[in-house]
Parts: structure tokens; sequence; C-alpha cells
């Protein structure tokens, strides 16, 4: 058994050689996930809430000798194992508000201070766009706080979190079934990364075809910003569409704009209803547009929950969408983010998903019947 970290702060590998099996075995059994590195090594992190008693279940795995643990402790008590080279030497903090406030009482009233400057949905509402449509109970941010949902690692091995996936199933199904689409990703972390892979996935269509040179995305005037920067983001180049005095798209514009890039149109992409709480009447009729001009149409669905049980963008004529979940269907979310923005897409898009196309898993049974009755079993855009 060898240390092979030498230099570390939190996270060490060691090498168990032929015992790695093991050791990893062990650990499992007293509820220690170490990341297996392969050719014998295994990864091993410390944070925070790492206590005494959690080393010595981990020393206990790797070996059964108490004593040896208790003469290392003594020996590295107190020592550090970084460097000086890599110690801070120079003052730190040194900000006067860092040591204006000694006492707790003094703390508290800054605090307070800072937050009655805040300018927030408990007092207001905040100017942002469609962002702002709703603010989530309380009830629905609670269970972040669970440790079942928050304290799980990102790379928990997939027999450990077989309930998120059950989450995930049940989530993809609901989305599908309301959103008219074939396939969902649940990757994206906002509605600007759902954009963000809408288009990569519209991108890769296109190579995947053969038309690596359809490069124009349209934006009509009345987009949120993100399009237009996750647009330029996947290479593509924006041109602007005019609306009309109601926000509408301008149908005439959008004609003279696919003529005048024939053979370019690479995407539209059309936030319905729009941030304005415009319902485009005309939007069926926009999608074929696009479609004739060989494009794809990204409908952005930020605000979604305004044409749940109404309409579905799958039936209607988008190709992939993406829904801010965070902000209209009580998704918790902090201030700005993490938040959830996944995207559907079509059949003809699910192969350029992120990483692994993934298509919606078969539901528990149990979950089947409650998500199909609340589904619309209707197959025209309207349920
Ligand atoms: C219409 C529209 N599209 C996209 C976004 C971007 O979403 P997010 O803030 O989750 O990145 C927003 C939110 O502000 C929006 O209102």
């Amino acid at each position: 058994m060898k240390v092979e970290t030498s230099i570390f702060f939190d996270t060490i590998t060691i090498n168990a050689g032929a015992s790695a099996a093991l050791v990893l075995e062990r650990a499992r059994k007293v509820g220690i996930n170490l990341r297996d590195a392969g050719d014998g090594r295994l990864g091993i992190s410390c944070d925070e809430t790492t206590q005494p008693e959690h080393i010595k279940a981990l020393w206990r795995c790797v070996s059964p000798d108490d004593a040896r643990l208790a003469a290392l402790e003594a020996k590295l008590d107190g020592a550090s194992t970084i460097p000086a080279s890599l110690q801070r030497s120079g003052a730190f903090l040194t900000a006067a508000v860092f040591h204006a406030h000694r006492s707790e009482t003094d703390l508290l009233r800054y605090m307070r201070r800072l937050s009655d400057m805040d300018l927030a949905l408990d007092r207001t509402m905040i100017p942002l766009g469609s962002c702002t449509m709703k603010l989530n109970a309380t009830a629905e941010m609670i269970p972040i706080t669970w440790p079942e949902f928050g304290a799980l690692h990102p790379f928990a091995p997939a027999d450990q979190t077989e309930g998120y996936h059950e989450l995930f199933a049940i989530l993809e199904h609901a989305l599908c079934a309301v959103s008219g689409y074939d396939a969902v990703s649940l990757q994206p972390n906002s509605g600007a990364q759902g954009e963000y892979a809408g288009l990569l996935a519209i991108r890769g269509y296109h190579q995947a075809n053969g038309q690596s040179e359809r490069d124009v995305c349209l934006i009509p005037a009345s987009a949120h910003g993100t399009n237009p920067a996750s647009a330029q983001m996947v290479g593509m180049r924006v041109v602007v569409t005019a609306c009309d005095a109601a926000g509408n798209v301008d149908l005439e514009d959008l004609r003279k704009k696919i003529a005048q890039h024939e053979g370019r149109i690479a995407a539209l992409m059309l936030t319905y209803p729009s941030t304005h709480g415009v319902f485009e009447e005309a939007v069926v009729e926009i999608c074929d547009l696009v479609h004739e001009a060989g494009g794809q149409v990204y409908l952005d669905g930020a605000n979604m929950n305004a044409q749940v049980g109404l309409a579905r963008p799958g039936l209607y004529g988008a190709d992939v969408s993406h829904f801010n979940l965070h902000k209209t269907f009580c998704i918790p979310h902090g201030g700005g983010g993490p938040g959830m923005g996944p995207i559907g897409v079509k059949a003809h898009l699910a192969p350029h998903l992120p990483v692994v196309p993934r298509r919606v898993m078969p539901l528990p049974s149990r979950q089947r019947l409650s998500v199909q009755h609340r589904s619309c079993r209707s197959r025209s855009p309207m349920c």
C-alpha cells in the first residue's frame, strides 16, 4: 500500500495494488465510496464534514492495525501537508468590513442592513423579464435542503442513485408528455445552457446531413438576450428579424430575411409565448417557413408553463426547446442559478443530444399510470 500523493489539501491517491478490490468492497460496506482510478489506485477525498471516526473507519478498510493509525496521528499532529512554498505569507481579509463587526449583534445588524438594500421578490416585482413571473413557494424550495437530494455526490455509483434515476425517468416522461417532444436531456443547468445544448444539437444535425454551411440563426428583435448570445457561442451568425408594434414576429420581414440567406438558414429562435406575453398567432406558419428553408425551429420554452395543457411545441412545429424549470415549474434555484434548463427534441435531433443520446427510459409501472393520466392523449397540437 503506497500513498502516491505527496502534496495535498483534501485528496490523495493510494496504490493498493492487488488489494484494491478488497479495500473498495470493505469501504462500500461501511458506507464510504472511494474513487476507483484503475490499476489498483484508489482516490480518497475528505472535506469539512469528514470526522475522525470516518478516518478510522477508512483506515480499517486498509489495515486492522489501529495502533499504527494512532502512532501516525501523533506524528502528524499539527503538521502541515502544504509545503512552505505554497503557504500564504501575505495578509488576508484586509477589507475593513471584515474587521468592523466584532460582535454577533453587530454582524446581525450589518447583514440586516444589506438585506434591506436588496430588491427582491419578497418586497416587489423584479423587472428582469419572464424569469420572474412567479415566486417559488417555500414548501417547493424545502426539499433541496433534504440530504437525500442535496448531499448526494454527483459521481455516486449508479446502484446508490436509483431514486434519482426514477425521478429522472418520471420527469423526462412528463416533459415529453406536455411538450410533444420525443427525447429529453436533463443535463443543461439553466435556460441559457439549454439554448447552447439545443443549438449544438441543431448544428450536429446539419453537419450529419452534410450541410455545415448552414450558419444563420434568425432571432426576432423581441428575443431574450441569451438567444443571440447562445447562437454566437455555437458559431452561428445572428440575423435579427423585426417585430410589429404588438410584439408579434413581422412575417414579411421574416420571409425577406429567409430569402436573403437562402441555403444558409440553420435555425430560428422563437420565444413562445414571448417575454412580453404575446402568443404568436402565426406560430405554425413561422415554423413552416423555417422548415421550408431547411432550418430548424428552436422554441425558447422559458415560458412553457403558460401553454401546458393548451399546446405542445413538438406538435405545432418546433424541433427543440429548453424549459426553465426553475422559473416556471417551481424547481428550487438560487438567485441566478443553479437551475434546470432541460431540452426536449423531436426524434431526428435525439442523436445530437449532449453526450449519450438519451431516449426516454421506460417508467416503473407504478408511475406509468399517473403520467399517462396527466398527459394529453390527442395528437393534435391543442390538447
Ligand atoms: C425567454 C427567456 N429565454 C432564456 C432565458 C435564460 O434562462 P436562464 O436565466 O435560466 O439561463 C430566460 C430567462 O431569463 C428567458 O426569459
